[in-house]
C-alpha cells in the first residue's frame, strides 16, 4: 500500500493527545534487531533442517522494523517524539529472552494478537486517513504474523509429549490475560475511542488467542 504522508493537517489536537501514549509504545515494541530471535531460530532451523523457515524469520523481522519505521515516520508529520523505552516493552523484551524460540513465539505472538485490537481501536478512533491506511496495512501484515508464529508453535510441539503441550497452552492463557489486562489499564482511553470496552476487547483477545491455539493443534487453518 502506498502511503502519503504530505498532508499534515488531518490529525486535530484532542486526536493527537488521545494517541500520543500508545502509538509511542507500540513504534518501540514494533522495532527490534532480533538478534537473539535469530539466533534461537537458526538453531531450530538446523535442527529441524528448515531452511526456508529461517528465511521466512529473517522476513518477518525485517516487516516488523518496517512497521516501526512506518510509525515513526507518522509520528514524524505531528511532531510526536519517539520514547526510548517503555516498561511493558522492557518486561516484553525480557521474557522472550528468557528461554529458547518457543518462549519468543508464545511472548511475540501475544503482543500480535493484542496489536490486532490495538490498530482496529486506533482506525476506530481517528479521522486521519492516513493513520487508517497505516492501520489497515498493519492489520493485513498481523493477522499473517499470528498464523504464522501460531505454526511455529506447532512445528515445535508436535515433536514432544501432549501433556506438555496443554500446560504450555494454559501458560499462554494466563500470560494472555495479564497482559491484556495491563494494556487495558494503560491504554483504555484510545480504546474506549476505538469502540471498544474492556468487556469485548478481552473478548477478542481471547478469542485470537483460542484461534491461535487451534492452529497450533492442527498444523494450519481450521
Ligand atoms: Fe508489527
Ligand atoms: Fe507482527
Amino acid at each position: 500500500m502506498k502511503l502519503d504522508y504530505s498532508n499534515n493537517k488531518e490529525l486535530i489536537s484532542e486526536e493527537k493527545e488521545l494517541i500520543t501514549p500508545s502509538i509511542r509504545a507500540f513504534q518501540i515494541g514494533e522495532g527490534s534487531e532480533g538478534k537473539h530471535l535469530k539466533k534461537v531460530v537458526e538453531k531450530f532451523g538446523k535442527k529441524t533442517n528448515d531452511e526456508a523457515y529461517i528465511k521466512a524469520m529473517d522476513w518477518f523481522i525485517l516487516e516488523e522494523n518496517r512497521h516501526s519505521m512506518t510509525l515513526k515516520k507518522y509520528m514524524e508529520v505531528y511532531d510526536i517524539k519517539p520514547i526510548e523505552n517503555n516498561w511493558i516493552d522492557n518486561v516484553f523484551r525480557f521474557l522472550r529472552k528468557l528461554m529458547g524460540l518457543e518462549c519468543e513465539v508464545v511472548v511475540l505472538v501475544t503482543a500480535e494478537m493484542i496489536a490486532l485490537s490495538y490498530y482496529t481501536a486506533l482506525s476506530n478512533a481517528t479521522g486521519s486517513k492516513l493513520l487508517k491506511d497505516i492501520c489497515a496495512q498493519m492489520l493485513h501484515d498481523e493477522l499473517r504474523h499470528v498464523v504464522f508464529q501460531s505454526y511455529t508453535l506447532h512445528k515445535i510441539g508436535v515433536r514432544r509429549n501432549e501433556f506438555i503441550n496443554k500446560i504450555v497452552r494454559g501458560i499462554r492463557k494466563f500470560f494472555m490475560r495479564i497482559t491484556l489486562n495491563v494494556v487495558w489499564v494503560k491504554y483504555k482511553d484510545l480504546f474506549r475511542n476505538g469502540n471498544y470496552t474492556k468487556k469485548t476487547f478481552r473478548n477478542d483477545c481471547l478469542e485470537y488467542l483460542k484461534q491461535s491455539i487451534d492452529i497450533e493443534k492442527a498444523g494450519k487453518l481450521v
